[in-house]
């Protein structure tokens, strides 16, 4: 039987996920792939701590190097995040020779045109299943089983983070600061919980998917993003009544040969199914030209769900081994020697529903004047409603529009919160409702 031998960099909660897995799933995973996986050596600069598997003390390293550069070695496992030295050693590990598995979005997102013209240039595989949406099968999803369509749209919950926050605060009636708290005393939030209440943790997931999707390359900051942080209790009430939750989604729609893409907290109606996506969960809702609507749901992040995904990569890549064969499929959407930037729309030229919550004096005439200027940017209202709450001598008046150029619409509140009658900036939050 052909062994296949394996070298770890990163031995932090996924890591020893992967060798907990290779180790209680070995003889399933031999039977199923007619060859034998064999972990040679694990790197970690801390090799002390106990983790959750006990391996051979031999098989430890503090020294990357020692697998980069190990000819036994055919696949390397890279699972330290960050930009460096990771990027430095898969580039390393790649101009050796050896495929490589990966979970780490940042780098993918930010250098991977560079990673995968390596990877090409050497004739091996590179494999990121774990770097969108965890243990949820994403990735093959859109470059394998959706192959044969055009991604109409795609709309996803990919941040475990923010929608424990979100759905907390939703469900349990408490704000944003104390349930920030609570999770991350649960260890479901970390110290700095930057990069995920502030969408950066999407941004570079779905500038991945974009890629999967929509062609080759796209500038992770030409992506509109806006984090949670914002979001207020009064606004969760007003969504509720308007009949819909609040999500922070990753959409990203097909527009002839452009594409709108952005991240944003989301109305969506409460029956569809994102919306009953709750807790840590990641799911996607994908519609593609011939499949029509698929929903895919998991485990965003933890230990065992995610390293599931990275054995199914080396296990791809192993099996391409065995039939001498690499880059059977392609990294991204296309191949390699294709170069297709993705053209995003330019943000402000998006066109979708607005829900606003002015604070604005009670008294007469208030509507008429905000209605007035919402209707000389052309934003035409949906649904109205004031509700007696004051706060300062302000009440909420909250509306929903139609479809509305978002371009009209910063111009309509900035002109809004000039008035003397309105007392506070004017909340926006983007309302999906098609497509759900
Ligand atoms: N921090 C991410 C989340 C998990 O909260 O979903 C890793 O991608």
């Amino acid at each position: 039987m052909k062994t296949i031998t394996l070298g770890l960099i990163g031995f932090g909660t996924i890591g020893a996920g992967v060798v907990r897995l290779l180790q209680e799933n070995g003889g399933l995973i031999e039977r199923r792939l007619g060859a034998r996986l064999f972990l040679k050596r694990i790197a970690d600069l801390d090799i002390t701590t106990p983790r959750v598997v006990s391996v051979p003390p031999g098989l430890l390293t503090t020294e990357a190097a020692k697998i980069i550069h190990d000819p036994d070695i055919d696949i390397v496992i890279e699972l330290m995040g960050g930009y460096e030295p990771a990027r430095s050693y898969i580039l390393s590990a790649l101009a050796n020779g050896k495929h490589v598995v990966t979970a780490n979005k940042a780098l993918l997102a930010t250098h991977g045109n560079e990673v995968f013209r390596t990877a090409d240039r050497r004739h091996v595989d590179i494999r990121f299943e774990a770097s969108v949406g965890g243990t949820i099968p994403i990735v093959k999803t859109l470059k394998e089983s959706l192959v044969g369509n055009r991604i109409d749209s795609f709309m996803a919950i990919m941040n475990g983070t923010s929608n424990y926050i979100l759905s907390k605060m939703t469900d349990e009636e408490k704000p944003f600061q104390v349930v920030l708290k609570e999770a991350q005393a649960l260890g479901f939030a970390e110290a700095d919980p930057t990069f995920d209440i502030e969408g950066i943790d999407t941004a570079h997931k779905l500038a991945i998917v974009l890629s999967l999707a929509y062609g080759k390359r796209v500038n992770i900051d030409q992506i509109y993003r806006e984090g949670i942080s914002n979001i207020s209790m009064q606004d969760l009430e007003f969504a509720k009544e308007f009949g819909y939750r609040i999500k922070l989604l990753a959409l990203a729609f097909s527009r002839g040969d452009q594409v709108e893409a952005r991240i944003h907290p989301t109305m969506i109606p409460a029956d569809a199914m994102l919306a009953n996506v709750n807790s840590n969960f990641n799911a996607f809702h994908i519609i593609g030209s011939s499949s029509g609507p698929v929903f895919l749901y998991g485990q965003g992040a933890g230990m065992m769900p995610t390293a599931s995904a990275v054995i199914s990569d080396i296990i791809d890549i192993a099996r391409g081994m065995i039939h001498g064969v690499s880059r059977l499929v392609p990294y991204r959407s296309l191949s390699e020697d294709i170069i297709d930037d993705i053209r995003l729309i330019p943000f402000p030229e998006i066109r979708t529903n607005y829900y606003f919550r002015f604070m604005a004096a009670d008294k007469a005439g208030v509507l008429s004047k905000i209605s007035g200027i919402l209707g000389e940017m052309n934003i035409s209202i949906a649904s109205v409603i004031q509700k007696g709450r004051k706060k300062d001598g302000a009440v909420p008046v909250v509306m929903t529009t139609h479809k509305a150029r978002e371009l009209d619409v910063r111009e309509a509140l900035t002109r809004i919160d000039r008035l003397d009658v309105v007392h506070e900036p004017t909340v926006l939050i983007r309302i999906e409702d098609e497509r759900l």
